[in-house]
């Protein structure tokens, strides 16, 4: 038995959210982001999708006050890198798992006009990788624990989502 049906409602983060992530997406440089493989069969810009999706469900979960805006440019462009870095873990800027936060950081600076709490999610979403750079918002430590989330169920799961 199916329980009642009811209309969906959205809210005005629920828009935020769909009207921020449509114009970021649309954008060539992030559209690029589809040719490179994250894990698995997962493309980066698939992964960034997923990222921003968990990391705006957890902030609506546990009724945490974020900036919708920066959280979902934060997380759609926090590997926004544009490398494959399965034949590339060695870049002008360091070793992959390092460097890629301010790699990713760098370029979304340069397409999009963003925050400095914007550009710190990009920067801090590696640690503990990342000693120093420890998230200082809300939204940082949203998209950290988030991508951690979405990159073990990529690398463990033929279809993980
Ligand atoms: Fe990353
Ligand atoms: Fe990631």
């Amino acid at each position: 038995m199916h329980g009642k049906l009811k209309n969906v409602i959205l809210t005005e983060d629920d828009k935020k959210f769909v009207s921020t992530a449509r114009k970021i997406l649309a954008n060539k440089k992030v559209q690029l982001m589809k040719k490179f493989t994250q894990h698995g069969d997962i493309s980066c810009y698939e992964h960034c999708i997923m990222v921003s999706l968990y990391a705006y469900m957890y902030a609506k979960k546990l009724k945490m006050k974020v900036n919708v805006e920066s959280l979902v440019k934060g997380a759609l462009l926090h590997d926004f890198f544009l490398y494959d870095w399965h034949d590339k873990a060695f870049t002008p800027d360091g070793l992959h798992g390092f460097s890629h936060p301010y790699t990713a950081e760098r370029n979304a600076s340069r397409t999009f006009r963003l925050s400095l709490r914007e550009r710190n999610i990009i920067s801090d979403h590696m640690w503990p990788l990342t000693l120093t750079h420890v998230p200082v918002s809300r939204e940082a430590w949203l998209v950290c624990m988030a991508d951690k989330y979405c990159s073990l169920k990529e690398t463990l799961l033929k279809n993980p989502y």
